[in-house]
């Protein structure tokens, strides 16, 4: 992938963080995330009016502690990406707006980026990853396989039928009386348990690259309403987690073998999560399969990877007009 020649500025607003990003080529010198979890934590799940009007907060001082940061001025920035589908649409019009202002006032060309598509990336910024590839994405909003051929060509090989697995996490958390976001909750809480205490469904049947987890989180409410106040809640979680795991690594490896392909990324806020990356190194290694998962601030949202995607594509001379619109959904590699 060819970089643009000067620093690019990244926008990411398209669901609770706030993120400014400043990139240099792939080097990241500055990516400043601010997140809304502990506001929407009291109603156990994203308000999207809400999430806007706290990026419409957020977006200046997280843009000027990107720069402070990154120890450059708006002069040195040469170009602007952002995030414009798919999310929240309210939440999307926010960064979009101030990444047109900011363009238009500093004369800077820039680039709509699919929010999906800077996922599959992100792995880049730190490592060579070899094309092509399987890449499992998998957040809050989003639990897909893609077959990643070369940069910008994607292939939809399956994903979920219903919840995707971090919303599978959020609402198993909340029925285990567990905090928002519910993925390190449950985490947390999983540490000590028996994760073969309790049993649970594993939505499909394998083999498959398709994915269901609403069983699985109804199964979790049905435990809850059962046991009371005689639920292990550690375990439970272990339980959920194990299985969660399982399903992941199973399908990601699937996908590898139906492709042919032995390099697998994984990337999406779901990826941060230990169980998942412990059982699917080994699974992975015992398939002669090469993993990547970038580090943990590259796997939640976060601007840089918007601003890596932004720089290769002005790069290639990508420009967007000032009439850039927002898409609430959008999918990627489908036919
Ligand atoms: O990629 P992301 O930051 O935002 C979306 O684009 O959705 O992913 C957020 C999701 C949430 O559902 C959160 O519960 C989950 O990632 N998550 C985790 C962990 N950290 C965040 N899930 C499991 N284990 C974790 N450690
Ligand atoms: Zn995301």
């Amino acid at each position: 992938m060819d970089y643009f020649p000067q620093p690019v500025l990244g926008v990411e607003t398209s669901c609770d963080e706030t993120s400014v990003a400043v990139l240099y080529r792939r080097e990241v010198l500055s990516n400043v995330v601010s997140s809304q979890a502990q506001l929407h934590k009291r109603w156990g799940g994203i308000v999207p009016e809400a999430a806007a009007r706290k990026h419409t907060e957020a977006f200046l001082p997280v843009l000027e502690q990107a720069l402070d940061e990154a120890g450059v001025t708006m002069d040195d920035i040469g170009g602007v990406g952002v995030t414009n589908r798919p999310g929240l649409i309210g939440a999307l019009s926010v960064g979009v707006s101030a990444a047109k202002a900011v363009a238009f006032a500093r004369g800077l060309p820039f680039v709509g980026v699919h929010h999906l598509e800077a996922h599959v990336l992100s792995p880049l910024l730190e490592e060579d990853v070899p094309f092509p590839h399987v890449c499992l994405l998998v957040s809050g909003g989003h639990t897909e396989l893609f077959f990643v051929r070369s940069p910008g060509v994607y292939e939809y090989l399956g994903g979920t039928l219903d919840d995707a697995a971090g919303e599978a996490f959020d609402k198993s958390a909340r029925a285990l009386g567990l905090p928002y976001p519910g993925g390190p909750a449950i985490q947390k809480a999983a540490e000590g348990g028996d994760p073969e205490r309790y049993p649970l469904p594993r939505g499909l049947e394998d083999p498959t690259m398709e994915f269901s987890f609403s069983g699985l989180k109804t199964a979790v409410l049905r435990l809850v309403q059962r046991l009371g106040d005689r639920l292990d809640v550690a375990s439970a979680a272990a339980s959920f987690q194990s299985v969660v795991a399982s399903v992941l690594t199973d399908r990601a490896l699937y996908a590898c073998s139906v492709v042919g392909v032995s390099h697998l990324t994984v990337v999406g806020g779901v990826a941060a999560n230990r169980a998942l990356r412990e059982r699917l190194l080994q699974q992975a290694e015992e398939e002669r399969v090469s993993v990547t998962i970038p580090s943990l601030r590259l796997c939640t949202d976060n601007a840089a990877m918007i601003a890596h995607v932004a720089s290769w594509r002005l790069a290639s001379g990508e420009r967007a007009g000032y009439d850039l619109e927002t898409l609430a959904v959008d999918s990627l590699g489908r036919r």
